[in-house]
Formats: structure tokens, C-alpha cells, sequence
């Protein structure tokens, strides 16, 4: 087995190291819109929690990854890193990260699929102790092909609904074999990250992309969670007519109640000018909606996996694609209509622009980083399930977040304390 010394001369497998000063520039810009993940790294640096543990990332290449991977490092972890999506790599990021921080990093932006597993496999060759993922791919790696290494596995981390979702199903039928803290679900990541975060860098995804105007047009966004309710938001205030697709009942009443049209696919597909899927569901745009699109639709993904427009009937129902701008697939439909796909089908706010602003990263890592330390601290008392992270680590994240925004909430007195637990207080 290759020593810390040694695996870091296996540097990793990146496009080009030459990109590295590039890189670096965009690490430090977005460290330093991350406040509370740089108090983090200072407490680890000095107290050094994750000491000699081996932790495997499976994330999105990009300058605020690369600064959790350096807050890992910084407190004593030995990081390796690929990534999560084939499109979603900074690749002077990943260049930066072998070369000046020394984080074995495996990912190139635009690899195939073979390479994508090569590097998820690369990974797995540190042995980790912890894993981090974003969309469960790692853990499904480690358990199905990697299955020796399940007994040195301390535990897990998960970034994003969709694995989480995964990883429920797993722990269901008992193939989770070591607990995993779901970071998406604290709160101060999917309020934030989800909907400000996707909101904000989807719509700069289509925008870079193709240059469009949202003012006037008619924006379809499928799903009305927390990334649908940021991207409807977003392109509202843009100036878009927004109409919003959902399949809970609950979740069409609230998109209504905030003031967008409601109404099935299969009506919307008619008249919509951009669709943005972001359900964490497949198929959802379909033959059936190809179909009664209109010439010059643009369809679009944000939610993680590319199967939620359905790629391989739009290629049925075509004669044959080409590249219109980057990012931007022009299919000629057989009866003469054209419709774009961007991104390929995959996130767009990752493909075609940058992913989330650093600012909302900053919480979701922060998330990441202590929900590390406390795997290494609870993990034996955890078992084979899906757990949240816990309240206080959520508080005190906001708490940080609000002070580094230089902004005061109110504390409640000793009389409104004792109120509030007591049930015998009334008129
Ligand atoms: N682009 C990014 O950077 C980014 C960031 C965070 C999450 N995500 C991904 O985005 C997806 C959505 O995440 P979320 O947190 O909003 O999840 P969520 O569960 O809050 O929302 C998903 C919504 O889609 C609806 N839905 C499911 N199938 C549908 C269908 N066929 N038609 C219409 N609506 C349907 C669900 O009812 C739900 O309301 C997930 O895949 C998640 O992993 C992407």
C-alpha cells in the first residue's frame, strides 16, 4: 500500500497542469466569499480532527469544492477527489489542486464514461475512511465493486437529494453498509444552496449558453422543489411568464399561491419557449412533449442526472443533430422543427457556467466539513441508515453565516424561554 508520501506523487488525472495558475486564482476568489468554511479550517488547522483519515470525494470539480477539499486536508485528512459529473469540472481547478495544494484530483471535464468510472475507481484505490459524495455514485462504486473495502468505511457523507434518495433505497433493502449523513437535508443547505443557489447559476447556465432574453418568453420549469421554486423565482424576476409542472398536489398549490401558471406537460409543451427540468426524476420530458413542442424550443436540465429529458426519443424523432453554440445541440426534428438542447442534458448551471455562487457553497461545505468530524466522532454509534445532521451543527452554521453578513437576530429572554415550555401559560 502506498504511503501518504507516496499516493500524493500520484497526482491525480487532470487535462492539463499548465492551467494550474488560473486555477489558483479562482480557489482564493472563492475562498474568500466563504467566511464560515475559512473559520472551519482555521479551528481544524489548530486542532487537526480528521488527523491521518483517508477521505474520498466524489463532487463537482470546482473553486468552492476545492476549498472544502483544502479545509479537509488542513485538518489533518488525506483528501482524494473526483468527480461527480462528467461536465461539471473547472479543469484549472483540478490542475490547481494537484499542483499547488498537492490533493490528488481526478476529473477532466467532458470525459467519457468509461474515464468517469476510471477516476471513481481511482479514488477508491485511497481506501477511504470517509466518503463524500454528491448523487451516491461513490458509495455505489465502493459497495458493488469495491466491496473489501466496506469494513475500513467509517462512514459517509451526501450532498444532494437525488443521493440521498439513492442512498434511502440502499439503506431500505439493508445494501447500505455504513451510515451516511444526508447534508442535503440540513437546513442551511437546501434552503439555500437548492433554491438561491440553483435558482441564481441555472438561469446563468441557459443565459451563457445561448444568450437569450427571458423577458417575454415563456419558461417551463418542471418540478417545484427547492431547486424549481429558486429557478422560477429567478426567472420571474427576470421578466419570464413562468408556467410550473408538478406531480404533488401539495407543491402545485404553492407554485400557484406564488403566482405561476400550473397546468400538465403535456399543455405546457405547446406553448412553452425554455424548459428547465429539475424534478431529480426520469422521462419527464418526453416523446409525448417533443412532439407538440414548438420550432425553436430549448430544453434544458438542472436536476443531477441526465435522464430527465428523454435524449434517446428526441434522437428518434430527429434526423440528426449539430452544434449550434456551445453547449448548445441543434436537433432537426424529421418534421422540420428545431429544437435545442443545451448542456447535453446534464446540469446546466455546472456545463455551461459555474455552478452555485461561493457564498451558498459556503454553508453547504461547512455542512460537509463538520458532518465529517462528527462521523469520526459518532460513528460507532450510528448504524447502517441515512441520518440528518444534527440541529446544533445547522444553527451554528447559520449563526456564523449571519455574523460573517455582519447581521443580528434576537435572542430570546429568560420570561419568553419559560413562555414557550410551559404549557400552563394561556389568557
Ligand atoms: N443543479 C444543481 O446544482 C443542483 C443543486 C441541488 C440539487 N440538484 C438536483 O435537483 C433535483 C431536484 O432537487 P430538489 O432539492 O429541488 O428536490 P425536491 O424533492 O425538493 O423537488 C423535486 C420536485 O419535483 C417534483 N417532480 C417529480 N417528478 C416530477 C414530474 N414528472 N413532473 C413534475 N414534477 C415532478 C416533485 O414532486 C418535487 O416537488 C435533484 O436531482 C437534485 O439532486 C441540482
Amino acid at each position: 500500500m502506498a504511503t501518504q508520501s507516496q499516493t500524493h506523487l500520484l497526482a491525480g488525472d487532470v487535462k492539463d497542469l499548465g492551467l494550474a495558475e488560473s486555477g489558483k486564482r479562482k480557489i482564493e476568489w472563492a475562498n474568500q466569499q466563504m467566511p464560515v468554511l475559512q473559520l472551519i479550517r482555521k479551528r481544524f488547522t489548530s486542532e487537526q480532527p480528521l488527523k491521518g483519515v483517508r477521505v474520498s470525494a466524489c463532487l463537482h470539480v470546482t473553486s468552492e469544492t476545492a476549498n472544502l477539499a483544502i479545509t479537509l486536508r488542513d485538518g489533518g485528512a488525506e483528501v482524494f477527489l473526483c468527480a461527480s459529473n462528467p461536465l461539471s469540472t473547472q479543469d484549472e481547478v483540478a490542475a490547481s489542486l494537484v499542483k499547488d495544494y498537492k490533493i490528488p484530483t481526478f476529473a477532466i471535464k467532458g470525459e467519457d464514461h468509461t474515464t468517469y468510472y476510471a477516476h471513481l475507481q481511482a479514488t477508491l484505490e485511497h481506501k477511504p475512511q470517509i466518503t463524500m459524495d454528491d448523487g451516491a455514485d461513490l458509495v455505489t462504486a465502493l459497495l458493488t465493486k469495491r466491496a473489501d473495502l466496506v469494513p475500513g468505511v467509517i462512514g459517509g457523507t451526501e450532498e444532494t437529494t437525488t443521493g440521498v434518495i439513492r442512498l434511502r433505497a440502499m439503506a431500505k433493502d439493508g445494501s447500505l453498509k455504513y451510515p451516511v449523513i444526508s447534508v442535503n437535508d440540513a437546513l442551511t443547505k437546501h434552503m439555500f444552496d437548492n433554491r438561491y443557489g440553483t435558482g441564481q447559476s441555472t438561469i446563468d447556465g441557459i443565459l451563457r449558453a445561448t444568450n437569450l432574453l427571458l423577458a417575454g418568453s415563456r419558461l417551463v420549469v418542471a418540478g417545484y422543489g427547492w431547486c424549481g421554486r429558486g429557478v422560477a423565482m429567478r426567472a420571474k424576476g427576470l421578466g419570464a411568464d413562468v408556467i410550473v409542472t408538478e406531480i404533488n398536489p401539495v407543491r402545485a398549490l404553492e407554485a400557484v399561491m406564488d403566482g405561476f401558471r400550473v397546468m400538465p406537460m403535456n399543455e405546457a409543451a405547446k406553448i412553452g419557449d425554455i424548459f428547465v427540468t429539475v424534478t431529480g426524476n426520469k422521462s419527464v420530458l418526453a416523446r409525448e412533449h417533443f412532439e407538440r413542442m414548438k420550432d425553436g424550443a430549448v430544453l434544458c436540465n438542472s436536476g443531477h442526472f441526465n435522464v430527465e429529458i428523454d435524449i434517446t426519443a428526441l434522437e428518434q424523432l430527429s434526423n440528426g443533430k449539430a452544434i449550434a453554440r456551445p453547449f448548445v445541440e441543434e436537433y432537426a426534428m424529421k418534421d422540420g422543427r428545431r429544437i435545442y438542447l443545451l448542456g447535453e442534458g446534464r446540469l446546466i448551471n455546472l456545463a455551461a457556467a459555474e455552478g452555485h455562487p461561493a457564498s451558498v457553497m459556503d454553508m453547504s461545505f461547512a455542512n460537509q466539513a463538520l458532518s465529517a468530524e462528527y462521523l469520526l466522532k459518532h460513528a460507532k454509534d450510528l448504524g447502517r441508515q441515512v441520518y440528518a445532521v444534527p440541529d446544533p451543527i445547522d444553527r451554528q452554521i447559520a449563526k456564523l453565516k449571519l455574523e460573517s453578513m455582519g447581521v443580528q437576530a434576537d435572542k430570546l429572554t429568560p420570561e419568553q424561554e419559560h413562555y414557550l415550555a410551559s404549557w400552563s401559560e394561556g389568557t
